[in-house]
Formats: C-alpha cells, structure tokens, sequence
C-alpha cells in the first residue's frame, strides 16, 4: 500500500484531533484512498510539552525540517493566526506541497494571495475546516450549489458565541462563567476577543461570500457587531417576547451590491435558527435553481473540525493516488460591489 507522507503543523485542540483521526482511519484508509496518510513531522513551539497519545519523536520546532523534505507531500496547517501560517503556507506551496488549512484569519484577509500561490504552483489549498468548524459548507458552495446565482448566504457561523448564548439563555449562565467553558471546550480562538467580538463571524463570512458571489470580500468589508453589550436582561427581556437572541452572519447578492454584516438579532422561538444551540453552526443559502438549503452541526471543537480537516487530506490524498491533484481554486474573483451605506 503507497503511504502518503504529510507534516502537521500545530498539535492543539485542532491538530491533536487530526492525529486522532489518523490513528482511527488507519484500517479503512487503504480502501478509501487505495493509500495511507501517515505524519512525518508535526511542527510546534514547544517540543518538550507532554501531549497525551502523540508519538514524541514526530516533533520539531524547525519548519525548515519539513520545508526541505521532499517525501512530505501534503501540509496540514492548524497553528492559526495570520503568521508564520501565511509563510508558511506560501513556502509549501512553492515546493509543491499540498496544503489544507482550518485558518480563517488568515483566509480571510489574503486568501486570494494564497489560492493564487497554489493556482500558480499546481498545487491544493483547501479549507472546509476554516468555516462552520465540521459542516460541510466550502465545498458544496464552491462546487455542489457552483451552477445556481447565489443570492444569500447567511446563518450562525461561530460556536463559541451561540454556545454562550445558549448556556445564558438557559442556564442563566454568565456570560465569562459561559466563555471559560466555551475555552475549556476548545470551541474559543486562543483569543476569545475574536469570537466575543463577532470578528471570526466576520472572517467566515468573507470567505463565504468570496466563494458564493465570486467577489473579494475581506474581513475589513464585514460590519461587525459582537455579543459583549448583551446582558442577562436582554435575555429575559427577549424571552418575554417569545424569541431568542443569536449572533447572526449575512451576506446578500443584491442588485445594488453585496450586504456583508454580523450582528445579534432577535429570533422567534419558532424559526429553525432559534433550535440551533450549543457549539452547533447552521448555515442557509438560497439560490436560483436550488430555492433554499440549510447546512447544520457542530461548528467548533477538536473532533468535528478535525473531521473537515481530514476531509480535506482525504480528497488530495486520493487525487496524488490518482495523478490528478492541482484543481482550479476560484480565483478568478470579480471586483467587489459593496452596496452603497444607507442615507
Ligand atoms: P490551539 O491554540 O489549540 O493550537 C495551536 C497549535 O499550534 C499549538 O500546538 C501550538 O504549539 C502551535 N503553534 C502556534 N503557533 C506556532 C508557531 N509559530 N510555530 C509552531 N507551532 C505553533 O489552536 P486550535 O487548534 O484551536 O486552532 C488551530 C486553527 O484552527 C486556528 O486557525 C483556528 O482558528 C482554527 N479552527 C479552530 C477550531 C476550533 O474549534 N478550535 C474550529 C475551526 C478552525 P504549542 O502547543 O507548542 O504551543
Ligand atoms: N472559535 C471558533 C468558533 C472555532 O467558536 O466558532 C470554529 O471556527
């Protein structure tokens, strides 16, 4: 059986996820890729830190280690943060390397340089993890829904915030008590101002409409309002109304412009938003052939974001197998047409 040789970068919640997933692949990988992905090296800061279940002798803190190895054919990228991820990723991709990467961050400010280093190298970039942590939502964007107008995209697309939410609507939790358990549970960024703050909405919702209106939107495009003005008042003061509240991401098509936004709204308790609780996302979209569809699940945490991942390795893995990897990103993005602010 051909082994595919691969680097992590990162062994957090997210990476230390992926190696699960590997080690529980093991058996069924040769039957679905006709191959196995096996870790040479994982990249880290600290290489002494004990990390339960991970073999020791795979880690480094030299990035040129994997760089220079030309066995490693895919790099898997789940540091975060815009760099070295950014050199990084550029790196690989000059020497060949695939790349799979969860870093909106990063995406969602240069993903066009980025898809463009790939595109120019033949090589994949791809990063189902980076939106909607588990739910596939790049993918049927970008390829399943690729033959409709896509006029909306919009939903609950950060786990750590609708986890809060949640546990203050319910629970009557505090907002920090919620947030620590959010962190405990891997479901914040290493830091929570982005989730609180409504900035990792943002940075997903960028991508999203980057791919769904073929247009370069930007994190900078997305007005964004966060969660940390809501108080437990609201909460009650919303449930005497018979609704809830949700942080919301919106992306329209509109024939004026595109509308990039994110904010708390108000949700009656009917509305199929309104069940998605927990660390759970949902996305809708509507297009002109397809009417409307609604992706949901788990949006944040080791394993649901790991399985994206590995989603993502899977595909390239089988394309190396089959001698046909370097497929066209969406590059070829239009200009973007914001819609003119309201009077
Ligand atoms: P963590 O903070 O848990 O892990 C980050 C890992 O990267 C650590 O192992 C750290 O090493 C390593 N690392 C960070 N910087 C460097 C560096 N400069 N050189 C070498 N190693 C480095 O993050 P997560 O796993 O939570 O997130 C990883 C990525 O996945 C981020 O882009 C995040 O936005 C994204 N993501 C996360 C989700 C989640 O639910 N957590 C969901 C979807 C996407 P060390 O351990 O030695 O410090
Ligand atoms: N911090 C992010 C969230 C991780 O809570 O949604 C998944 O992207």
């Amino acid at each position: 059986i051909p082994v595919i040789k691969a680097a992590l970068l990162g062994a957090g919640t997210v990476g230390s996820g992926v190696y699960q997933i590997l080690e529980w692949q093991k058996e069924e990988m040769p039957k679905k890729l006709g191959a196995v992905v096996r870790l040479k090296k994982i990249l880290v800061r600290d290489t002494k830190k004990q990390r339960e279940g991970m073999d020791s002798s795979l880690f480094t803190d030299n990035w040129k280690e994997i760089l220079e190895d030309p066995e490693i054919q895919i790099v898997i990228e789940v540091m975060g943060g815009i760099e070295p991820a950014r050199t990084y990723i550029t790196e690989a991709l000059q020497a060949g390397k695939h790349v799979v990467t969860a870093n909106k961050d990063l995406l969602a400010e240069h993903g066009k340089e980025v898809l463009d280093a790939a595109a120019e190298h033949g090589c994949d970039l791809m990063f189902e993890a980076a939106v909607a942590g588990g739910i596939p939502i790049i993918r049927p964007l970008k390829q399943c829904l690729a033959a409709n107008h896509l006029t909306e995209v919009m939903g609950i697309v950060n786990g750590t915030t609708n986890y809060i939410l949640t546990k203050m609507t319910a629970d009557h939790m505090e907002f920090s008590e919620a947030l620590a358990l959010a962190t405990e549970l891997g479901y914040a960024e290493a830091d929570p101002t982005a989730d609180i703050e409504g900035y990792d909405a943002a940075r997903k919702v960028a991508i999203m409409a980057s791919i769904a209106f073929n247009s370069r939107v930007t994190f900078q495009d997305v007005h964004t309002e966060g969660i940390t003005k809501i108080t437990a008042g609201d909460i009650a003061y919303a449930a005497e109304l018979g609704m809830v509240i949700k942080l919301l991401g919106v992306a329209r098509n509109t024939e004026t412009g595109i509308e990039v936004g994110v904010y708390p709204m108000l949700i009656p308790r009917e509305h199929p938003l309104a069940g998605v609780n927990d660390s759970f996302n949902a996305v809708f979209v509507h297009g002109d052939a397809v009417d409307d569809a609604m992706f949901q699940g788990r949006g944040a945490g080791k394993l649901p974001t790991a399985s994206a991942v590995m989603g993502d390795v899977f595909e390239i893995a089988r394309d190396l197998r089959a001698g046909s990897t370097g497929r066209i990103n969406c590059t070829c993005y239009k200009e973007l047409r914001l819609k003119p602010a309201e009077e």
